[in-house]
């Protein structure tokens, strides 16, 4: 009985091996298992005939059955990591070192945009953004640039069709803005504007951040307070800023502010055109001729609007001299942020 028993063992367990070497997938090989070493399965059912053996006999028996047991378990398990590795494609080499992961960064237009964003807000103006897209109406027409009037040459405007253009400045969500609420207001929106343009300080495409604030006594005076407080929370304290007379059909009186050049420091480069001072803005108090497109009553609110180049902000502060590299997305440049 006990050598019967056994041969039956052994007998099994070459069965098992064969079947598990028959077996192509994941399931198959789960069928065996279950088979032979399940509950129900073979080796298990054996070895309940253990009880019926004489008790001299039984530990040899035990001991073979367990050897059959953790065999046909190792090989189960090998046939599981064979078929895994096939199915990935070829070997996994350990001995590979390991690739870095690089970390990404923000572009510095983009930091720049949150930085400028931050100043006005904590002045507490709210945030908005408008379409790229934008009708003749409120790029030109209610911002009080006549049909055919010369201003609209000012800015070299790409058409989408005859009454579309591309935005060429921030200010049509002057008009948005005021059409969907009542004074007091108080908003910068930041976004793509694009023009006919390109040297070492235009690019067809660029941002700008528009500021409108409207309520009533709002005068020049603050105009100058907030935009100088701008310019010396973002470019320090002892950055010079001069207002300097300019024109916009949307705003009377209209200036324009510039910082002293921080690429030369002064006596003129090629940033400055030589003339030591940067524009980067152009503002003014809104024209009471804009406020009656809206539905505002200019005996009532004044207000002022101010138009920031992103693009130039940000080649002052981190003294680029060429515009054209923040489009460029050359890593070597853009790495330095
Ligand atoms: C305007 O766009 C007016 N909408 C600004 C304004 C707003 C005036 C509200 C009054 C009230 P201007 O065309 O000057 O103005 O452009 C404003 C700023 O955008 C410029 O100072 C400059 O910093 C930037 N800018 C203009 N064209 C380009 C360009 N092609 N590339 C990069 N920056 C530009
Ligand atoms: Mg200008």
């Amino acid at each position: 009985m006990p050598e019967q028993l056994k041969t039956a063992l052994s007998e099994l367990a070459r069965t098992a091996l064969n079947a598990l070497n028959l077996a192509r997938t994941k399931t198959e090989i789960e069928e065996v298992r279950v088979r032979y070493l399940g509950t129900k399965g073979s080796v298990s059912g054996l070895m309940r005939q253990m009880g019926s053996l004489p008790k001299d006999v039984r530990p040899q028996v035990g001991a073979l059955a367990n050897r059959i047991k953790d065999e046909l378990t190792r090989a189960l398990a090998d046939r599981l990591t064979d078929l895994s590795a096939q199915s990935q494609g070829p070997a996994l080499d350990v001995t590979l070192p390991g690739r870095r992961t690089r970390r990404g960064r923000r572009h510095p237009i983009s930091r720049t945009i949150e930085e400028i964003l931050g100043i006005f807000t904590r002045m507490g103006f709210n945030v908005a953004e408008g379409p790229e897209v934008e009708t003749d109406y409120y790029c030109f027409e209610a911002l009080n640039f006549p049909p055919d009037h010369p201003a609209r040459d000012m800015q070299d405007t790409l058409f989408v069709s005859d009454k579309v253009v591309l935005r060429t400045h921030t200010s049509p969500m002057q008009v948005r803005t005021m059409e969907a609420q009542r004074p007091p207001v108080w908003v910068v929106v930041p976004g793509k504007t694009y023009r006919r343009d390109s040297d070492v300080t235009h690019t067809p495409m660029f941002h700008q951040i528009e500021g409108l604030v409207v309520d009533q006594g709002i005068t020049f005076g603050h105009l100058k307070g907030v935009l100088t407080s701008f310019v010396h929370q973002f470019f320090g304290p002892d950055v010079p800023v001069r207002f300097r007379p300019s024109f916009f059909p949307f705003t009377e009186p209209s200036a324009e502010v510039d910082i002293g050049c921080v690429i030369c420091g002064g006596p003129g480069c090629r940033v400055c055109k030589n003339s030591g001072w940067l524009e980067i803005l152009g503002s003014g108090m809104v024209d009471p001729e804009v406020y009656k497109f809206v539905g505002y009553d200019p005996e009532q609110v004044t207000g002022f609007a101010f138009g920031m180049g992103i693009e130039r902000v940000a080649m002052l502060k981190y003294g680029i001299d060429d515009i054209r590299l923040f489009f460029d997305n050359d890593l070597r440049f853009l790495k330095q942020f």
